[in-house]
């Protein structure tokens, strides 16, 4: 039985190495859910892209319930997550990996929470990262020699426009290390379903204003390309045969 998932980001259509893949259309009540199936080194892993098949869907138009509702209805119960990000912190420039371990949630307008009227529901967020599921992204990076950080407040925006310069300096004075636009609700919605959850990082660029040129979507495709690699790797030795 899978038990663990993979969201992939932007770059991350795929999870190499995956066997015995089969495509499921996960019917949920807030719309479906495109997963596959497989094995990873003999483990069972369902795998999720989560701007769709083919990187159709803008960060403000995925479907987080239907993702996160179809993987909760295979019946997973650990999901890590992928994101391409903004650097802030200065240990987190282009490339680097993050591990990060907070979240501030600036996105608006979204559906974010299984909650209808009647329930009264208030799910704990002081952590929204599983602390497990962390170390042992952790411990694989560090085993890899992989240059990280392992820790993070990651700010999540509305997007899909990247921020102004006046932004970041506001989103770095409220203790933000991170820039993304993926991570809310989707985090508070595993949250809500009971599954473990935590994010691996790649930073794609330095947030806007922190180096004297404009950011640009080759530059960002560029870095993930070269950095997507060693997302394989650290997910491969993560889940071991
Ligand atoms: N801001 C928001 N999201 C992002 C960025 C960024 O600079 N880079 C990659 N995803």
């Amino acid at each position: 039985m899978t038990k663990l998932a993979i969201i992939g980001g932007s770059g991350l259509n795929q999870l190499e190495g995956m066997e015995n893949a089969q495509q499921r259309v996960v019917e949920t009540r807030y719309g479906t859910a495109e997963v596959t199936l497989g094995e990873l080194h003999g483990q069972p892993v369902a795998f999720m892209p989560r701007h769709g098949e083919g990187h159709v869907l803008p960060p403000h138009q995925i479907n987080y319930r239907a993702n996160i509702a179809a993987l909760k209805q295979l019946g997973i119960e650990q999901v890590v997550a992928c994101n391409a990000v903004g650097g802030i912190h200065s240990e987190m420039g282009p490339g680097k990996l993050v591990v990060p371990d907070q979240i501030v949630d600036y996105t608006y307008g979204r559906e974010h929470t299984f909650a209808e009227q009647g329930d009264v529901i208030h799910i704990d967020f002081t952590y929204p990262y599983d602390e497990t599921l962390r170390s042992f992204l952790l411990a694989s990076l560090t085993r890899l020699e992989i240059p990280h950080v392992d820790f993070g407040v990651y700010a999540c925006t509305q997007g899909p426009r990247l921020e102004s310069a006046a932004e970041i300096v506001r989103l770095k004075r409220d203790g933000c290390d991170l820039v993304g636009m993926t991570a809310m609700p989707e985090a508070a919605l595993a949250r809500e379903a009971g599954l473990a959850y935590a994010s691996l990082c790649l930073v794609a660029n330095w947030g806007a204003g922190l180096t004297e040129d404009l950011i640009t979507m080759e530059e960002i495709l560029q870095v993930i390309a070269s950095g997507v690699e060693q997302i394989h790797q650290v997910l491969s030795d993560f889940i071991p045969s």
